[in-house]
């Protein structure tokens, strides 16, 4: 696709090949297409094999096989093109005994010319302004990475790669910090890939996702759909056992640990049927509701299906 931001093909990344020690592989043949002004969050629990990607679409690690582009272009080739792109990976290194404004002034000098004005604009917006002539070894963990999304805005880039940009923050800094992010999508006309292990974050910031368990992409799309897909009914009804049996042959019947409580895995338009079904059946229902999934839930399950299939 000539309009994608970041592509990859095959992206695998494996370590401890050498000296004959045991293999692990990190990434395993990721494909991923990210375009547009969008968030699009990477999801997946800690060892995941994200912050590897992340190095891997950055240059700061070469892939075992594949690659990744970056606006067409391979950066390994072409590094130039990483000029437009700002980043924040894991563990973000500043000068302790630095002021956060004279550590901006450092990284900006190494990019171009320190852009006061706008420097002053971003420690502004990422809430620094109070602390930014303090040292940084002063910070706190949320602090630091405050002053690194600043450090990786300050070029004005199209592309914002952030690893896990809201950990060491408090409630009330994450909630600004999600709103600025999505504001660089949204109002600003970037492209914004970050990753979280946390599915709220995913939840509430990106507007589509891809889960990746163990190296491997497990589910890819827009958060609504990814959302919507499953559409869960709970049913309460008088007798658990004949209701399955009623409906099994055609719909998949979840039982739960509540007695009378089924759930029903169903497209909306099956409804009437499966209530005309169990009627005809002479099996009383009590109700019966969407019974809403939340992401949490559904990423649990993908990855413990993924773990069940691994086993
Ligand atoms: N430099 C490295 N050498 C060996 N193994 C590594 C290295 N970096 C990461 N790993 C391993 O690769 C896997 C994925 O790590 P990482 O990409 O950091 O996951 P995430 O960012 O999703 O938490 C983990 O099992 C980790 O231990
Ligand atoms: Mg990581």
């Amino acid at each position: 696709m000539s309009d994608a931001v970041i592509v990859t093909e095959n992206l695998t990344k494996r370590f401890g090949s050498r000296w004959g020690r045991e293999s692990k592989v990190a990434v395993q043949g990721v494909n991923l297409q990210v375009t547009g002004a969008q968030v699009y969050g990477f999801l997946g629990v800690n060892g995941a094999g994200k912050s590897t990607t992340i190095r891997m679409i950055l240059d700061l690690m070469h892939p075992s096989q594949g690659r990744a582009l970056v606006y067409g272009k391979d950066p390994r080739r072409q590094p130039d093109v990483l000029r437009r792109v700002g980043s924040l990976v894991e563990g973000a290194t500043f000068y302790p005994y630095l002021s956060g404004w004279d550590n901006l002034r450092v990284i900006g000098n190494s990019q171009a010319q320190f852009n006061q004005q706008r420097a002053t604009e971003l420690v502004e917006r990422v809430g620094l302004d109070k602390a930014i002539k303090v040292k940084v070894r002063a910070y706190s963990t949320g602090m630091k990475q405050r002053l690194g999304i600043a450090a990786a805005l300050l070029q004005d880039p199209d592309l914002i790669i952030l690893d896990e940009p809201t950990s060491g923050m408090d409630p009330a800094g994450i909630r600004e910090m999600r709103r600025f992010i999505r504001d660089l999508a949204h109002e600003q006309g970037k492209t914004v890939f970050l990753t979280s292990h946390l599915l709220s974050e995913v939840q509430q910031t990106c507007d589509r996702l891809a889960i990746i368990n163990a190296g491997q992409i497990i589910q890819e799309g827009a958060l609504t759909d990814l959302l919507s897909q499953q559409s869960l009914y709970e049913l309460d009804v008088s007798d658990v056992e004949r209701t399955r049996n009623a409906l099994q042959e055609r719909w998949s019947v979840i039982p739960t640990e509540n007695d009378g409580l089924l759930h029903i895995n169903a497209p909306r338009a099956d409804i009437p049927h499966i209530i005309k079904r169990l009627v005809e059946q002479g099996i009383d229902i009590y109700s019966m509701a969407p019974y809403r999934q939340s992401l949490e839930d559904y990423f649990l399950e993908l990855v413990g299906l993924e773990e069940g299939k691994l086993s």
